[in-house]
């Protein structure tokens, strides 16, 4: 697994909290907040945004992601290092499987911490959370 210090992770899970804060759920009513790090060292951060069109909701992961991305900081030459998500109010909350699939794409070695089902923080690498996980590079 990736080496994240315990300053990064803590860094990453504030400021996935903040935007967790910033999160439009006026449907499900769970605000979610992520957080990723870039090779780089830079930090993007995304909310999830839902619609009246349900189908249309966006993750905060995939928020985080493609923003990242639309600003030059993640591509494939340059891999996703960490990803930390959580629920505004600390409820349990692990990346979707569409959300897997994105952070499979840009890091597959990714540091994804999340609120596991046990309740407790949980560090996992992006492809033990997606077993054999499909990419085309
Ligand atoms: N949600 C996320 O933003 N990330 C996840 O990994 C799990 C689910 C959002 C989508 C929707 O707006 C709300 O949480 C309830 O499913």
């Amino acid at each position: 697994m990736a080496n994240l210090t315990e300053t990064q992770a803590s860094q990453l899970l504030e400021a996935a909290q903040t935007a967790a804060s910033r999160a439009y759920a006026p449907f499900s009513k769970f605000q979610v907040g992520a957080a990723i790090l870039t090779q780089s060292g830079q930090i993007f951060t995304g909310c999830n945004v839902e619609n009246s069109s349900y189908g249309l909701t966006n993750c905060a992961e995939r928020t985080a992601i493609f923003s990242a991305v639309a600003a030059g900081a993640l591509s494939a030459e340059s891999e996703l290092l960490a990803v930390a998500v959580v629920n505004r109010d600390g409820a349990i909350c692990s990346p979707c499987g569409a959300c897997r699939q994105v952070i499979f794409e840009f890091g597959p070695e990714a540091v994804v911490i999340y609120r596991a089902h046990s309740g407790e923080m949980a560090r996992t690498q992006a492809k033990d959370l997606l077993p054999e996980g499909f990419r085309l590079r």
